[in-house]
């Protein structure tokens, strides 16, 4: 009897760490994502407010910019532990376009705490045109539309020439020099079947065309052997290693009021947890019920354990 109840239980116990295992994050090709340790990791995990308050001040000093925040309104900063005045004010430093008034005119004004994050250019024609054709995606949800979440977008902002580790860029040469010598292998295998079925029909007397041989391939040395757009900046953590953003952080890119060293790694971590609280600000309260249901499951089969023993009693 006993034995059925610690199975039920280790049962219970066994999914309820589920949760830990998180997903592998590994880029589709390429190197693997960095994955760094974030507090809201894990069936217990929290945000942490200091992190999220450095990330808005990196969002608005260097992202905002280019990239809008459209989900996020003003008051919903209470959540990083911000006063109603300190949201105000926020808000205030931003124009808004409202109306239209009795006029049928839109008019500007300072921005209001119910006010959502504007977004950097009025259209996306007028986002592509200052970026070189590319358009900055909003960022609200970026954190959650990504495989690998934070550690995305962490990636993206510290996978950039300068700043990616020697062997990460070994081992993106060595990853696409073999995939080329696949390609070629295989282009190769087409090529001689071609030429077999080319010289049978030369030998028949008919007409045919002579296939073409494929060349072989380079290998892949250096970021110019990649061979990118013009206009792409080199990033490991980018499909392609191509991307349109040039890096945007910089050593001391912000003066963090809180005095923590604003190294590219920090600030990096910072705006990408405070981008998956933009991107899921119920986080706490899901995890701190999904624990809670847990609990009441284990009372639960208790109860039903000792009703049981009590029913049966006298049947044993
Ligand atoms: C000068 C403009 C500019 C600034 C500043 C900028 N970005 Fe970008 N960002 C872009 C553009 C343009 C793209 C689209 C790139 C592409 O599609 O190749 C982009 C793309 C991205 C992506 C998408 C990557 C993906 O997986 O699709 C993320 C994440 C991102 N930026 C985060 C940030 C963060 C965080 C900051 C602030 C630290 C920032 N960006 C600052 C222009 C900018």
């Amino acid at each position: 009897m006993r034995k059925g109840l610690l199975f039920g239980l280790a049962a219970l116990a066994a999914s309820a760490s589920l949760p830990l295992a998180g997903p592998a994050v590994a880029a589709e090709e390429g190197p693997a994502l960095p994955k760094l340790e974030w507090s809201f990791d894990g069936p217990f995990g929290t945000y942490d407010r200091q992190s999220l308050q450095r990330g808005l001040q990196v969002y608005r000093e260097v992202c905002s910019s280019c990239h809008g925040l459209k989900y996020v309104a003003f008051r919903n900063l209470a959540d990083l532990g911000y006063s109603e005045d300190e949201i105000k004010a926020f808000a205030a430093e931003y124009t808004v376009t409202d109306g239209p008034d009795d006029d049928g005119e839109m008019f500007e004004r300072p921005g209001a705490a119910s006010d959502y994050f504007p977004a950097p250019f009025p259209n996306e024609k007028a986002a592509a045109a200052a970026n070189s054709g590319a358009v900055p995606p909003d960022l609200s949800l970026m954190a959650k539309a990504r495989a690998g979440g934070a550690d995305h977008i962490h990636g993206i902002l510290t996978g950039y020439e300068d700043l990616v580790p020697d062997a990460v860029l070994q081992s993106i040469f060595e990853h696409e020099t073999m995939k080329n010598e696949e390609k070629y292998e295989a282009d190769l295998a087409e090529y001689n079947d071609k030429l077999e079925a080319y010289n049978d029909k030369v030998e028949a007397g008919e007409q045919a065309r002579r296939p073409l041989e494929p060349v072989q391939p380079q290998p892949i040395e250096s970021i110019e052997d990649l061979g990118l757009a013009e206009v792409s900046n080199f990033n490991a953590y980018f499909p392609g290693y191509g991307i349109a953003m040039a890096q945007p952080l910089y050593e001391d890119g912000v003066a963090y009021a809180d005095g923590t060293p604003a190294t590219i790694d920090q600030m990096a971590a910072d705006v990408s947890h405070f981008l998956m609280w933009a991107a899921e600000p119920k986080l706490e309260d899901r995890k701190g019920a999904g624990i809670k249901v847990l609990i009441f499951l284990v009372v639960f089969t208790g109860v039903l354990y000792a009703a049981k023993r009590k029913v049966w009693k006298d049947v044993h």
